[in-house]
């Protein structure tokens, strides 16, 4: 049996009323579409559309805009094709020559729910998933890591201690490489299955700051190795919301930090996007992520985002996208480049994106 097609649920005469009433207070997403976090439930944003329907100069667009919205506002762009450039960013390429690393061994502060034994277990998840390395191999690498940590100085039960540097990548490989020696053959394995990680040393170099107005972390390089820009991604993002959380619930409603993902298919199913997505506007961080494909969001990713901008899609997706944005099909299957449906909160608009490249030329 299929299921009738939900009602279109664009309004023309409310939309102009709710137009008139943003106009001044909002970023102009298009014609009569306005938008302001504000306003709503909460900041996050989805995007969704099809390759050259306009993800990226809508991204852009949001991004470029949000001071004006918000002077204080961070800005924070995982860019995986290094096409997200901005004026005014620090910029830092990931790649074999690059000087900049991250490290995923950074600890969370909050004494609460932080510390070395669960960012070892934290960051063995996460190489499970980027890597696909099985129970036992997790189940190591804690163990090491959890090992390197005390190198540090760094124990759970000392908070204080948590303060200390923190170890990188280059004491897991230093410390396999101790294991090998001694017979053990699962840290020969693990070598096998971390060895481009290694190799890229992207996760062994020192760190740059994420306090700053507006950085983008180019990763278009690590596109090469499956799984580094996984593990790269999921190990900015855990830092954010962590930072976040330290610094406390916002007392307003006015955002902190956004952070911008285009092409979300390297961080499908992350841990950290969902947790961000539920709990990240207490903390002022939001997300704003584009993908082609609307599988690529979890269920609670979409439940948890009240601005979804739906561009041109395949006409195979539009059944399933038009059900999930409330959108008729109709609307749906016509759309163009450039060409928006625009949900935030209960509202729908039609519009024209004004793209990025019509907003800044160099
Ligand atoms: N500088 C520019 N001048 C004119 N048109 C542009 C410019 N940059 C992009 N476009 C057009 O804008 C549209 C949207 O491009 P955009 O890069 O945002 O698509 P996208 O959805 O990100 O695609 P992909 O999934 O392939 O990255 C395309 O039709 C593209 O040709
Ligand atoms: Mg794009």
């Amino acid at each position: 049996m299929t299921r009738p097609l939900p009602k279109a649920t664009l309004k023309p005469d409310q939309t102009k009323k709710v137009t008139e009433e943003r106009s001044h207070s909002g970023i102009f997403l298009g014609e009569k579409c306005y938008w302001n976090p504000t306003t709503l439930s909460n900041g996050h944003i989805l995007i969704i559309g099809m390759s050259g329907s306009g993800k990226t100069q809508t991204l852009k667009s949001i991004s470029y805009e949000l001071p004006k919205l918000f002077p204080n506002i961070r800005r924070v762009i995982i860019d995986y094709h290094g096409d997200q450039q901005l004026p005014d960013e620090v910029y830092y390429p990931l790649n074999m020559e690059s000087p900049y690393g991250i490290n995923p061994l950074t600890i969370d502060l909050d004494t609460k729910g932080g510390g070395p034994a669960l960012q070892a277990i934290a960051v063995a998840a996460i190489l499970r998933k980027a890597l696909t390395m099985g129970a036992n191999q997790e189940g190591l690498v804690i163990e090491i890591l959890t090992k390197c940590y005390k190198q540090q100085g760094i124990f759970q039960e000392t908070p204080s201690t948590w303060n200390n540097k923190p170890p990188t990548f280059q004491s897991l490989r230093d410390e396999i490489q101790y294991r090998i020696e001694g017979g053990c053959k699962e840290s020969s394995k693990l070598a096998l299955k971390l060895a481009a990680t290694f190799e890229y040393g992207i996760f062994t170099k020192p760190q740059p700051s994420l306090n700053l107005p507006l950085i983008r972390f180019d990763l278009s390089a690590l596109g090469k190795v499956p799984g580094l820009a996984a593990i790269a991604s999921e190990a900015i993002l855990k830092q954010l919301m962590d930072s976040h959380r330290i610094m406390g619930e916002i007392e307003g409603k006015e955002p902190r930090t956004y952070c911008f993902i285009d092409e979300s298919k390297e961080v499908k199913g992350s841990k950290t996007v969902n947790i961000i997505a539920g709990d990240g506007r207490k903390y002022g961080l939001c997300i704003c992520a584009g993908s082609q494909q609307i599988a690529e969001f979890s269920k609670e990713v979409i439940a948890n985002t009240a601005t979804k901008i739906l561009l041109m899609i395949d006409q195979t997706q539009v059944k399933a996208v038009s059900n999930t944005f409330r959108f008729s099909a109709n609307l749906v299957a016509q759309l163009q480049p450039l060409q928006a449906l625009v949900r935030m909160g209960s509202e729908g608009f039609q519009t024209d994106i004004k793209p990025f490249y019509k907003r800044y030329q160099e």
